[in-house]
């Protein structure tokens, strides 16, 4: 198994320097923030997989659902002897359910009746290396037909980074609500990259969340059972672990909300009284009053028309859009613009 798999670490984007600079900066500023990619430590990637099963974040089943309809249709977009490669993988539910179209049942020794390819390259990128060793190892016992070339960074560097001379044409996925966590300008500037890298036979399978009504999106990001706030406030749990901070939980809660003018879910950690925070590693010592926030994430929610305009500012066409049944999701195969 092992022969089928290597694992790339890219420049340590997330090493304590790195951690230490960015929380510096975001909470000297103000408003104050934090960024989104230090939410996946190996705790907080569990609990991003359990808000991916809650009742309240439908954006997982959607993608789901319009995999279980439309795949066959999907792939068709993509020559045989496809390179799958993942921004943003996870612990690749979603991807699974792909690359058992492409390569059809391989747990029994009579493998693939319904294989479109024999064998498959799968090329997971994701911030968080334990997520990646996790997904890759339940993938391979699964998949003998499977092999592995994850990339542990962020994804401007891994895009540079993966191999462009493959045989046949290579399917690009980002998939989730990923997108909706760029702001526009950098959305567009991310889709461009990945244009930049795509040769003309590639093509790349964009999932957005779409606009809906805000109780329901409301919900998505603030569940009942209180796991996204878990996730969210582990922020702090980490910033106390690792750079040896005080941040007492109980004097912070996870906010979400939708802002309709910026079309937005935005998500925030919102201090319950006015307190001081040490944070020795950064030399640093933070005033908050009652109420004020840090901003760790936003989720932007697009329109159909949005996602056309995304991608033609960014040198892609798109080719078709899948909705679920409840048109709270989309699922677009972009190619090229030649
Ligand atoms: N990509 C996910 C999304 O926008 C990330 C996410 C889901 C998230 N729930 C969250 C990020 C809560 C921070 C807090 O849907």
């Amino acid at each position: 198994m092992a022969r089928r798999l290597q694992i790339n670490a890219l420049a340590a984007d997330t090493a304590l320097e790195t951690f230490v600079r960015d929380v510096s900066a975001g909470l000297s500023s103000s408003p104050k923030t934090l960024p989104p990619k230090y939410l996946y430590d190996e705790k907080g990637s569990k609990l991003f997989e359990q808000i991916c099963t809650l009742p309240e974040y439908y954006l997982t089943r959607a993608g789901t659902a319009i995999f279980q309809r439309h795949l066959p249709e999907i792939i068709s977009f993509v020559n045989n002897d496809a390179t799958l490669i993942e921004l943003g993988s996870g612990n690749a539910a979603k991807t699974r359910i792909f690359i058992e179209a492409l390569l059809g049942r391989q747990t029994t020794d009579k493998a693939g009746g319904t294989a479109r390819q024999p064998r498959l390259h799968y090329i997971p990128i994701d911030i968080s290396r334990s997520a990646l060793e996790e997904s890759a190892e339940s993938l391979l016992k699964d998949y003998r037909g499977l092999h592995i070339t994850a990339y542990v960074g962020d994804y401007y560097t891994a895009l540079h980074a993966i191999p462009r001379d493959v045989k046949g044409s290579r399917l690009f996925l980002f998939l989730g609500s990923n997108i909706g966590n760029f702001e526009i300008p950098h959305a567009e500037e991310f889709l461009r990259t990945v244009r930049s890298v795509m040769s003309r036979d590639d093509r790349l399978l964009l999932s957005a969340d779409l606009k809906k009504d805000k109780a329901i999106l409301e919900a998505a990001y603030d569940d009942a059972r209180g796991v996204t706030a878990a996730f969210n406030l582990n922020l702090l749990v980490r910033i106390n672990r690792e750079l040896g901070a005080n941040f007492d939980l109980a004097n912070f809660r996870h906010r979400a909300f939708y802002n309709e003018s910026q079309g937005r879910i935005e998500i925030h950690l919102e201090s319950l009284k006015p307190q001081r925070v040490r944070i020795p590693k950064a030399g640093l010592e933070v005033a908050f009053e009652q109420g004020e926030t840090i901003h760790t994430e936003n989720s932007y929610k697009y329109s159909l028309e949005q996602i056309r305009d995304l991608c033609t500012a960014s040198g892609l066409s798109l080719k078709k859009t899948w909705l679920d049944e409840q048109k709270f999701f989309s699922m677009n195969l972009l190619a090229p613009r030649l």
